[in-house]
């Protein structure tokens, strides 16, 4: 059976002759993938996810519901400014104002999308909506038609497609692929159908509205049943040319297909597929891990793809195969998705130079001055620690290019603690290059330091979850600790980096803090200019 090793490069011709397809990925990530509980991102990690995504060679992202919050819609109007491969897609109900909206988001793009949808199956229409079936039809078509007055490319999605009547939805396509519609997205919003019914669905709408084979038709499906990614890969061999899907599968409750697994499904099995992506897949393991220190949310070990444990081989007979031929227990190799052997790369005789290289290696661009800046706290951890992987690199660049200004910074701690007495922090922060200092006792260092934290603060912050583990292995590790704190219904994560445990928790909790700061004073300047606006 042939697999993705024995796969040589084909020419586009070639391709063309054995029928290979071209499917495009259509990236949720920061739509529906953000709506997930614990998942929301601040616009700075948005566009940091943003530029990975584009890295990846996605063909489509979603970059938000441009209506539903003004964040949201600076969110995607500053991914829209910033990216310029992808194209860039905001959702829009199927009413004017959301895609006036949207379109004021996504016009300054290089590839604009306007993405609208209207519920299609009995119970939303009854419910939901409260409309006939051909009032929906009509409200569908004027969005589309309001849409592509204004774009070329319009997306039109029929929300909960797998519950609605075959017979509606092929009447429906047909109506707004006149009116514009330029891809037709058929969800499967409730993660409700299993393959085999899917591909016949499919199948049979394609079959009564002919004009779906002249656009791009799209699937989008939920976890609901962990079926997914499954239910993606029939759509595909039932004619869908756009998968929509998620990094680490995240999204509405068990979340959305991930993009990985149908990636590397394609690219693995492509001799049953016969189509491919225009994904990089090298550069997987780095979404991943991206999403998972924007988010604070980890993947299980034994995901597919990137999980910790995808590519290990604990059994000795497993070991023993592996090592006489890798393709014995192996269908696909780490490095294509990005997990390279992490080298040990520089140590505090590193210069500049050698440090400099090494950022643009890993992919990051930065200024000069965020450079310094990486290249200052390098040399901390270099003094400290005596081995330097890809991976801590990876850590402090990720940490410093999610940045956000600092109202707080700290200037010194000092911890008492033992197993027969009461820890207690004295912390001294600069507040606006003000110092301010307080004393607090706590169950244990972390809590005592925390406390004192808040004191100097001086507001009531919950502490909501706070792990730590280390970048990488031995006694010297990286500690990367992450703090995830909520106040007045907006929650924060902060993520801090150290050889040293303690400090690496401070960092985190003031990194949460800082965050928060930002976000409370743009909410005032955003209250204060709607106020003026008013007068
Ligand atoms: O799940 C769903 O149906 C959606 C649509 C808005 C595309 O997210
Ligand atoms: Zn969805």
């Amino acid at each position: 059976m042939p697999n993705q090793r024995d796969q040589t490069k084909k020419t586009d011709e070639e391709k063309k002759v054995i029928g290979e397809r071209k499917i495009l990925i259509f990236d949720t990530t920061l739509r529906d993938g953000e709506q997930s509980p614990g998942c929301s991102m601040n616009l700075h990690e948005k566009l940091e996810l943003a530029r990975q995504l584009e890295r990846l060679g996605v063909d489509v992202i979603e970059a938000g519901f441009a209506i539903s919050s003004i964040g949201d819609f600076q969110s995607v109007r500053g991914i829209a400014e910033a990216v310029k491969e992808s194209t860039v897609a905001s959702l829009a109900r199927a009413t004017k104002d959301d895609i006036d909206r949207a379109w004021e988001a996504v016009s300054v793009a290089a590839r604009p999308r306007i993405h609208t949808f209207i519920a299609t199956s009995p119970i939303h229409m009854k419910y939901k909506l409260n409309l006939m079936p051909h009032q929906v039809q009509e409200q569908a078509v004027a969005a589309v038609k309001l849409a592509k007055s204004y774009c070329e490319d319009v997306e039109f999605s029929a929300e909960d497609a797998t519950r609605s009547r075959p017979e509606f939805l092929a009447q429906l396509f047909e109506a707004v692929i006149k009116a514009g519609a330029t891809t037709i997205n058929i969800p499967d919003t409730v993660g409700y159908t299993v393959p085999e019914e899917y591909y016949a669905f499919l199948m049979k709408i394609r079959e009564r509205c002919p004009a779906l084979d002249k656009v791009v038709m799209s699937v989008h499906c939920h976890n609901d049943l962990g079926m997914a990614v499954a239910n993606s890969l029939a759509a595909i061999k039932a004619g869908a040319g756009q998968i929509e899907c998620t990094i680490n599968g995240i999204g509405e409750r068990a979340g959305n297909a991930a993009m990985e697994e149908i990636v590397m499904a394609l690219k693995t099995r492509k001799d049953h597929f016969q189509a491919d992506t225009n994904i990089e897949t090298t550069e997987i393991a780095r979404a991943s891990r991206l999403l998972s220190q924007i988010t604070g949310i980890k993947v299980q070990p034994n995901k597919a793809i990137v999980g910790e444990n995808a590519f290990m081989h604990e059994s000795g007979i497993h070991q023993h195969g592996v090592l006489k031929n890798k393709e014995t227990y192996e269908i696909m190799t780490p490095e294509s998705v990005g997990l390279v052997v992490d080298n040990m790369v520089l140590g505090k005789h590193s210069g500049k130079h050698a440090f400099r290289t090494k950022v643009k290696e890993l992919g990051y661009q930065m200024s000069d001055e965020a450079l310094e800046d990486a290249f200052t706290k390098f040399k901390v951890i270099a003094d400290k620690k005596k081995q330097i992987y890809d991976r801590d690199i990876e850590a402090l660049l990720s940490k410093i290019a999610l940045q956000i200004p600092k109202t707080y910074q700290m200037e010194r701690y000092v911890i008492n603690s033992g197993n027969s007495i009461t820890a207690t922090a004295v912390v001294k922060m600069l507040k606006d290059g003000r110092a301010i200092e307080e004393v607090a006792s706590g169950d244990g260092p972390v809590d005592a330091a925390f406390r004192a934290i808040e004191k100097i603060i001086g507001k009531k912050v919950k502490l909501d979850d706070y792990q730590l583990e280390s970048v990488t292995e031995g006694g010297d590790a990286l500690g990367d600790a992450t703090v995830k704190i909520s106040y007045e219904g907006g929650n924060y994560l902060g993520r801090g980096l150290s050889t040293d445990v303690i400090e690496a928790s401070i960092n985190a909790y003031i990194n949460a803090v800082n965050k928060m700061m930002f976000e409370l004073k743009q909410l005032e300047k955003e209250a204060e200019s709607a106020v003026g606006g008013g007068n």
